[in-house]
């Protein structure tokens, strides 16, 4: 079975690309590459792009790539019904190869390996936090600034989808993702409507989830979102974001499920985007929690989100 490592990027198409680009920039992701029908960014990791914008005449989502573990993987996925041959990357920075796929759905989900990475950007380092019986910041003072700050990676993103038993078989058989917690019907833990997915790095640690696939009336994405340095680095950005006149939908809060401090925006064609800081990680010893909670539950503290946060 194949098995993917880590998600790559996603991929919207918008009708105006300076207006994605000036918002981006002041959401923290940097240009990494710009011509008049394409905008390829990036955060401050060795990907070396993590958004890719196209111009084209509406705004819509156009799918995402997941990164292969080795070029073996990218083949075993060639061979799977329904995938393209390997084919080069001469689109994006980094270049590398690539394998086309289609979820159920029709949503476009590739398989990339062999992106050259790019050189790190300048992250300042976590700031020490001085908790109630641990003290980590002595004769030192934090200054934190309401900034863009600088998005460190892209973390997750999250698709709805009209099957999802169909669409978690999908993923696990291209993409070996393992299952971290379920959202079931409120009261009843017998009917998952939604699975929490990371990728099966063993005894590696990784993100309790790179994706969430979820069952919806309507398929498509929800958000996509990206890792911060610490929680200075969200509030920092939020208040930054409020200032500019950006539209935010919910945050800042912790979730429930993955516990990450939140806080989400709409980009100015309507798609969420999410900053996001402390969420937990799991390794191959997680056991999945069944979480039959209500929607406003899912939030432990902060904003609940509001009612166009489930449209
Ligand atoms: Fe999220």
């Amino acid at each position: 079975m194949p098995k993917a490592i880590d998600v790559a990027y996603v991929i919207y198409q918008v009708d105006d690309l300076d207006r994605m680009e000036t918002f981006m920039h002041d959401f923290g992701l940097v240009t990494a590459q710009r011509n008049a029908g394409q905008l390829c960014l990036r955060g401050a990791s060795t990907a070396p792009v993590i958004h890719v914008t196209r111009k084209g005449p509406d705004n819509r989502f156009l799918g995402a790539a997941l990164q292969m573990a080795s070029r073996a993987d990218l083949e075993a996925l060639a061979r799977l019904p329904g995938s393209s041959l390997v084919e080069p990357i001469d689109d994006l920075p980094g270049g590398g190869w690539r394998v086309r796929t289609t979820t159920p759905d029709g949503v476009p989900v590739d398989g990339v390996w062999g992106q050259a990475p790019a050189e790190p950007l300048g992250l300042r380092d976590p700031n020490p936090f001085n908790a109630g019986t641990v003290k980590r910041r002595i004769n030192a003072s934090l200054r934190p600034q309401r900034e863009p700050g600088l998005v460190l990676r892209l973390g997750h993103f999250v698709l709805r989808v009209s099957d999802h038993a169909a669409s978690k078989a999908w993923f696990h058989e291209r993409f070996g993702l393992v299952d971290s917690d379920y959202l079931c019907v409120p009261g009843d833990e017998s009917q998952v409507f939604g699975t929490f997915v990371r990728f099966d790095c063993g005894d590696e640690p990784v993100d309790h989830h790179s994706m969430l696939i979820t069952q919806a009336a309507e398929t498509g994405v929800h958000h996509c979102s990206f890792e911060m340095q610490d929680i200075d680095a969200v509030f920092g950005a939020h208040d930054y974001l409020l200032q500019k006149g950006y539209r935010l939908e919910c945050g800042v809060g912790r979730h429930l499920v993955g516990s990450q401090i939140f806080d989400y925006w709409r980009d100015p064609f309507d798609f969420r985007v999410e900053h996001y800081t402390d969420g937990d990680v799991a390794d191959s010893r997680y056991e999945p929690v069944r979480y039959a909670v209500a929607a406003d539950e899912t939030t432990q503290w902060g904003m609940q989100p509001p009612r166009t946060f489930f449209d």
